[in-house]
């Protein structure tokens, strides 16, 4: 059975990877100050500060690594490149869990999976970092998935949402700032997807359709059923600006596309 191994395996996203992928495949993650994940036999202490990862990487020889990763950038960048020396000699592959930030200085049409990436931001440029690494390898070799917000049912940002709201707390909302947005649910099952079907390159993965920070913030509030909310309007600019990565060549078929309705459908309460 195929190795997988998931950098951040205990993190929001890499741990609804590995849920997901658990039943089919032989998963290995890494956790850091998630205590409780030392007593999984499958996951691995990895300080992306202190420890070298190729000494988890040999000894569980995975096929595919998948970087779910937080922490120091400049730390996540050296990671990398170690990855990406490794996986140029070894049987494996590498999807790193990027941004829709890559993006975030062109503030006036989306961007697509083959445009020139410009970011703004420390974030932003230090993703850009990281796939310009992984541009290098063969393109057989990585996948970069582009992600937008990431929400869905016990995601952190509805989390935080819901503890703003309860404690009056005014949530931050950008009314001019025009996004996608997708949920671990579709996430989950669009990597299982460019898994299976041995799919490489560069994806971008959030949903088709198009909503203002505000109005999505807003429409998550009324879909929970919070009362009260006080939000705070942030202007950056007087004009409408993207944060948005659409795909156009590396699309995945209509089953796998995801709306801002269906991450809010998902929103119900339990
Ligand atoms: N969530 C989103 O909306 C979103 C959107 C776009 C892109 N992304 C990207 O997706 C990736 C995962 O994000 P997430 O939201 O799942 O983050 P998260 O919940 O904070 O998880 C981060 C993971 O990284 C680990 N980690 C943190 N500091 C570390 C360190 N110093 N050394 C080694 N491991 C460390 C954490 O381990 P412990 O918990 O055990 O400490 C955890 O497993 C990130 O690269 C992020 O940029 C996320």
């Amino acid at each position: 059975m195929k190795k997988i191994l998931i950098l951040g395996g205990s993190g929001f996203i890499g741990n609804c990877l590995y849920r997901e992928l658990y039943p089919y495949f032989n998963l290995f993650g890494t956790y850091c100050s998630a205590s409780r994940f030392s007593k999984q036999k499958n996951f691995f202490y990895y300080n992306v500060e202190d420890d070298n990862i190729l000494t988890v990487v040999k000894k569980i020889k995975p096929q595919l690594i998948i970087s779910c990763l937080r922490g120091p950038f400049e730390a996540q960048v050296a990671c990398h490149k170690h990855l990406v020396d490794y996986i140029q000699n070894f049987d494996c592959r590498l999807m790193f869990i990027s941004s829709t930030n890559v993006f975030d200085a062109f503030e006036h049409y989306p961007s697509y999976e083959f445009d020139k990436t410009l970011s703004e931001s420390p974030y932003g440029r230090f993703k850009i970092k990281i796939e310009n690494s992984l541009l290098s390898l063969a393109p057989s070799k990585y996948v970069i998935a582009r992600l937008p917000m990431v929400f869905g049912t016990n995601a952190p940002r509805t989390k935080e949402i819901e503890a703003q709201v309860a404690s009056g707390t005014p949530i931050e909302v950008f009314p001019n700032t025009i996004v996608n947005v997708t949920s671990d649910r579709k996430l989950s099952q669009q990597v299982h997807y460019i898994i299976n079907q041995k799919l490489t390159g560069i994806f971008h993965l959030g949903s088709s359709d198009l909503i203002t920070h505000f109005d999505f913030i807003k429409r998550i509030v009324s879909r929970r059923k919070l009362k009260g909310a006080v939000f705070k309007q942030i202007f950056t600019t007087n004009q409408m600006r993207y944060l948005v990565a659409l795909p156009k060549e590396n699309k995945l078929p209509p089953h796998l596309h995801v709306s801002y309705e269906s991450i809010l459908e998902d929103l119900y309460l339990p």
